[in-house]
């Protein structure tokens, strides 16, 4: 089982975006069984909230349900239990680094370091923005999923279930 922790600020509007799209993904693929998919805010202040109404719209768009995901914050404890922390920005994996416990196992890295040839480096955050910042959010999760997907099933980490 491979565990997978997508984060942004506000847990929100990106980080439960990547997580509703990567587990999308993952079920159309056969291998949900092999992964562990969640997402958490740096921040804590929407903690308990549904996402961000203008995402779950997007997302429903592509046959995505993100209803009824519910904003958490990263916990210290997150580092010891995922393998794989996913940062949307370079503030966030900023803030990840800083709080990483010592001697824990998970690799932090920017989610969209997985996307090959992609320039871009952060998936912009869409809170104070139109309508449109949703559908760019969309667009690079999805191609950073796709190759997190690769680089997990080239690492031999999941395996296609579809008995
Ligand atoms: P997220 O977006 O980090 O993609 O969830 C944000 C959500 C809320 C706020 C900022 C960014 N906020 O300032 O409340």
């Amino acid at each position: 089982m491979v565990s997978v922790l997508f984060v942004c600020l506000g847990n929100i509007c990106r980080s439960p975006t990547a997580e509703g799209v990567f587990t999308n993904m993952c079920r159309k693929q056969g291998v949900a069984d092999s992964l562990y998919i969640d997402s958490a805010g740096t921040a804590g202040w929407h903690v308990g909230k549904a996402p961000d109404a203008r995402a779950v719209t997007a997302a429903a768009q592509q046959d995505i349900d993100l209803s009824a995901l519910r904003a958490r914050q990263v916990s210290q404890d997150d580092f010891s239990s995922f393998d794989y922390i996913l940062a949307m920005d370079e503030d966030n994996l900023a803030d990840l680094r800083s709080m990483q416990p010592d001697g824990t196992q998970a690799r932090v890295d920017l989610f969209l370091d997985y996307a090959p040839g992609m320039s871009v480096r952060n998936v912009p955050d869409p809170y104070y923005g139109g309508d449109d910042g949703f559908v760019q959010v969309l667009e690079l999760v999805r191609a950073a999923s796709a190759g997190l997907l690769t680089h997990l099933i080239a690492r031999g980490e999941v395996t296609a279930h579809r008995d």
